[in-house]
């Protein structure tokens, strides 16, 4: 089993939080797409003999292609590896310029999971958050979306937004939830380093909230969402029974995974490698069949600390069976000895042969994971 993840890093507009890697550009599709399935057959044997069970279009807006150019990825994708009949395959879509046809091509292409960035149904959240879109054109979207007949429908919010306040979070939150989607990924503000927001916290023009009101938002939506069906498999991640999103549970599950495009990273167990963050540079270097990327063989000690900062954010946490197995008897007393106290305080819990954060623990969840951390020169 392996996954397949395509970042389009294209973006029309920038929005003040984001720092994931993308150019606000109209740059030559074509050329971008040839890039692509390039890469995809220069790689392929990077998880050769696995059947690829996700493709996931991220970014950036993959929306910026239009249905035909993302099903001919596909078609080419199925060309050179082997998909899992039921594949999951998923496309972030930004509710800007998402039309009805729009929305029954893709179902055509294959696409079977849109995950859509409603953000917030406060336009003066989206306002702030420069987002390029209003709360009512992502209602339409998300209409249409049920209507051409997505089963599988992901929506992305963000709460802890300075103004946006605990009522508002809840209207936010009943509105999601009022509709038929499977999915939702929550996640707390953060304000980045080199981000918009980071320049106008610098100058006092935008206060984060504080502690008390963060902890209130987070025990809120874990409440609205445990009432309606949905579990929280992952810190920022609900999903109803059966809809769990293969691909992200691949990542904390540390299957395999070829990342396709610039900035995309890849995993096969033993290393891990990022392609170049530059369009240019990934299409010119590609396209003359060259690949440009860096790599690290992961030690021991890094693989411990990639499988505690994925696991421990997790409903199925740290496997002890899977530790003692991987990172032998130095591993385990390790994890017991450290968790003993986390125990004690209420943060974690062991359930049967897996130690788990408590609703306690996840609001602090970044302090516990680095106290797990092992140092590069010692337990
Ligand atoms: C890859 S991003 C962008 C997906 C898509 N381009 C969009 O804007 O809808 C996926 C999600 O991460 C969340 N996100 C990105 N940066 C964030 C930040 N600094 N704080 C909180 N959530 C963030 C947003 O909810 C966003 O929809
Ligand atoms: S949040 Fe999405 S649309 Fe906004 S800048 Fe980031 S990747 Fe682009």
């Amino acid at each position: 089993m392996a996954g397949i993840y395509i970042h389009i890093p294209f973006c029309r507009k920038l929005c003040y939080y984001c720092d994931f890697y993308h150019v606000i550009s109209n740059d030559d599709n074509t050329l971008f797409i040839t890039a692509l399935k390039k890469e995809a057959e220069l790689r392929a044997d990077y998880i050769a003999g696995n059947t690829v069970s996700t493709v996931y279009f991220g970014g950036g807006t993959p929306s910026v292609f239009n249905y035909k150019e993302i099903g001919t990825i596909l078609d080419h994708l199925r060309k050179h590896f082997v998909f899992d009949t039921e594949c999951e395959i998923t496309i972030e879509l930004n509710p800007d310029d998402i039309t009805s046809d729009y929305l029954t091509g893709l179902l055509q292409t294959g696409v079977n999971r849109i995950s859509l960035g409603v953000q917030s149904w406060r336009d003066e959240d989206l306002k702030l958050m420069n987002r390029r879109h209003t709360a009512a054109q992502a209602l339409d979207v998300l209409e249409n979306a049920i209507t051409a007949g997505f089963e599988n429908i992901s929506v992305d919010l963000i709460y802890g937004v300075p103004g946006m306040g605990l009522e508002n979070w809840a209207s936010n939150l009943d509105k999601t939830l009022s509709f038929d989607i499977k999915h939702l990924s929550a996640y707390h503000l953060t304000i980045e380093p080199g981000t918009v927001f980071n320049k106008m916290k610098e100058k006092g023009l935008l206060k984060e909230i504080d502690e008390d009101d963060s902890t209130s938002e987070f025990n809120l939506l874990l409440e609205k969402t445990e009432s309606t069906g949905f579990i929280n498999y992952e810190i920022s991640n609900f999903g109803k029974p059966g809809f769990f999103s293969v691909h992200n549970t691949n990542y904390w599950k540390q299957v395999p995974y070829l990342g396709l495009g610039p900035s995309a990273h890849s995993f096969n167990g033993y290393s891990r490698q990022w392609n170049i963050k530059d369009v240019k540079k990934y299409t010119g270097s590609v396209n003359s069949g060259k690949l440009s990327f860096e790599k690290e063989e992961l030690d021991i000690k890094t693989k411990f600390n990639e499988y505690v900062m994925t696991s421990l954010r997790t409903m199925w946490g740290i496997d002890l069976d899977y530790v003692e197995k991987i990172f032998e008897k130095e591993g385990y007393d390790y994890v017991i000895n450290l968790s003993g106290k986390f125990i004690n305080y209420g943060l974690m819990k062991q359930d049967d042969n897996n130690l788990v954060l408590t609703n306690q623990g996840k609001m602090i969840s970044d302090n516990i994971i680095s106290e797990f951390i092992m140092s590069p020169s010692g337990v």
